[in-house]
């Protein structure tokens, strides 16, 4: 454990259930030089206002239920998860000299130039299991927009340190960075639970977000260390706030002599079409979107309505499932806004999209722990809008799911799921930023279209098709719903969910369609904007098996969809799929309407 005996003498107040905590370390607002200066993002400099409750739907949510949503793993204990189940627990191996090169979802492995040799450096102990130590400070990870002059300077010398370190050591920045591509491109085996066939993947599945958290807490942790600052905080890219909408320019900024080269957090390999002050789209296919600046923000945020609060109504929507070889989904953040960060990140320029654009390179981009420093801040804020019963997955096999790191000590340890649920827990919280996407509901583009209607006898229902069915052009068909006029009790008890099964694409390629719901064809492009928007599913390039070929689900709730649209009396759905990119050889297997209980 690090010593906190030269902890700052800034108090940090421990934080209330929306992360009102507020650092005065971060309060200056200096350094960026970009601002976004489209009219949609004025006003959105207020950090203190976090959670309007306007638009959205807590009227369920009693004082009890607040405080049992703060319990994390404790308060939600006893609910039941739906419909995943493994039968055995996720874990890494306990002796990492079993790691192999990396071996999947790679293009052309000769011109993988960042090396697929991702094993860590061997240990003489360990892994231990790890103890979480008592934090009596929270740090405090800023916006990246916002950061002040001195935490930029601590931010670099802090990697500057990390970069000048020999390879071999585990906290280098090489060996950081294939932390990544070992739990991503297959070096790792299931073996101690059996199944040697299988590959430890941490996608594509409910082991995201934990993952992702505890890899982010050592690296932090590993940073402090090297500076001396047990404060010290990544700074998280705020994209789903219209100040935080483009590369945050620390990463860009010129270094020392004035070329970017020299500035440590800089990475040569990102898309130069999207440097600052390019707004990112987070519904990125690979190539420009076109719209202006006003309406490339609204439809961000518009996206982050959807996939935070339209389509992420369930455990599962939101994490994903545990890992099941052909309907295992990943939540609505990682196959949306998560995979366009990293390829609209990573540089079209390169063989595997590199950095950020392949998951066996992105860890070498320090902008990749930003990026998923807002992807964590993400799990936190979907408890935070719905805590009765946005909840952690609960079942056994995810809580008792391990992963093995270095420590800022350089011991090796070994972590479970049910340890980070609380990042509270972990000695950090983020410095509130608005989410004014609290307010961009999708707006249906026709109300009561009759489209389902019009559609019957010319488009074909599910059981009229044969399937899999090619993705490699505009899909069409009726889907039947289990029930209709669903009154506001059923809507309490159970979540109306559109799934689709047994996707199976090139895994070694940017995959990417979106799915449109009673969307009728009037020539005019239905975007994340419209209700008619059900989801999107994206893949960043990377492989379970030794195979090109990955089969995933998808799954997205319609209920507030179906209201907004004035649908719910319908007995069909038409669901539509538009191919955005790698679709040529990609099918799928099953599509249907189910009601998922709610916990
Ligand atoms: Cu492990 Cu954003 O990926």
């Amino acid at each position: 454990m690090a010593s906190l005996s030269s902890l700052s003498t800034v108090p940090i107040t421990t934080t209330s259930l929306s992360g009102r905590t507020r650092s005065p370390l971060f309060s200056k607002t200096s350094s960026h030089r970009f601002k976004v200066s489209c009219n949609a993002s004025s006003a959105d400099e207020n950090p203190n206002l976090i959670l309007p409750n306007t638009s959205l739907n807590m009227q369920n949510v009693d004082r009890r239920n607040l405080l049992l949503g703060l319990g994390g793993l404790y308060g939600a204990a006893n609910l039941t998860n739906i419909g995943s189940a493994s039968a055995y627990p996720i874990t890494a191996p306990d002796d990492i000299s079993d790691c192999v090169d990396a071996n999947s979802g790679i293009n052309d492995p000769d011109r993988a130039f960042r090396g697929l040799k991702c094993c860590p450096p061997a240990s003489a102990t360990g892994p231990i299991d790890y103890v979480l130590p008592e934090f009596s400070q929270l740090r405090i990870r800023p916006a990246a927009q916002r950061l002040t002059p001195e935490y930029v300077e601590k931010y670099k010398a802090a990697i500057a340190i990390m970069r000048a370190l020999p390879e071999d050591n585990p906290h280098s920045w090489k060996q950081q960075g294939k932390i990544h591509c070992a739990y991503c491109n297959g070096a790792y085996n299931q073996e101690m639970n059996g199944h040697p066939e299988l590959q430890l993947q941490i996608h594509n599945g409910s082991l995201f977000y934990p993952f992702h958290r505890w890899y982010l807490y050592f690296y932090e942790r590993i940073l402090g260390k090297l500076i001396d600052d047990p404060t010290f905080a990544l700074p998280y890219w705020n994209w789903d706030n219209p100040t935080g909408m483009m590369l945050p320019s620390v990463f860009e900024d010129p270094g020392p002599n004035g070329n970017p080269r020299t500035n440590p957090v800089f990475d040569p390999f990102r898309d130069v079409k999207h440097l600052p002050p390019t707004i990112i789209d987070l519904q990125f296919r690979g190539q420009e979107s076109g719209l202006n600046c006003v309406d490339q923000i609204s439809a961000n945020l518009s996206t982050m309505y959807g996939q935070m609060v339209t389509s992420a109504t369930s455990t599962d929507a939101f994490f994903g499932t545990n890992p099941d070889p052909v309907n295992g989904t990943p939540g609505t953040i990682e196959s949306g806004a998560h995979t366009s960060v990293h390829i609209w990140t990573g540089s079209s320029r390169m063989p595997n999209h590199e950095d950020m654009g392949n998951f066996y390179s992105a860890g070498y981009d320090p902008v990749f722990y930003s990026h998923h420093a807002n992807v964590d801040r993400m799990w936190k804020i979907w408890k935070d809008l719905k805590p009765n019963s946005n909840q952690d997955p609960t079942d056994d096999d995810w809580l008792n799911a391990s992963y093995v790191f270095y420590d800022e000590n350089k011991q090796l340890v070994r972590v479970y799921n049910k340890d980070c649920v609380d990042h509270n827990k972990l000695g950090y919280d983020y410095e509130p930023s608005r989410i004014p996407w609290i307010q961009s509901r999708p707006i249906p583009r026709v109300k009561a279209s009759n489209i389902v209607a019009q559609s019957l006898g010319v488009v074909k229902k599910v059981e009229e098709i044969e399937f899999p069915v090619k993705l490699d052009q505009i899909v069409k068909v009726l889907v039947k719903r289990p029930a209709t006029k669903r009154d506001e009790n059923a809507k309490k008890i159970a979540n109306e969910m559109l799934f689709l099964n047994g996707i199976k694409f090139n895994g070694e390629e940017f995959f990417k369609f979106d799915v449109l719901v009673d969307d009728v064809d009037d020539g005019i492009e239905t975007t994340a904007a419209s209700s008619e928007f059900a989801g999107t599913f994206a893949q960043v390039p990377h492989n379970h098996e030794h195979e090109m070929f990955m089969t995933s689900g998808a799954a997205f709730g319609i209920t507030e969809l179906l209201e907004d649209i004035e649908a719910e009396e319908d007995e069909y759905v038409l669901v539509t799929l538009v191919p955005r990119a790698g679709t040529e050889d990609a099918t799928i297997s099953e599509i249907k309407i189910q009601l998922v209980p709610i916990a």
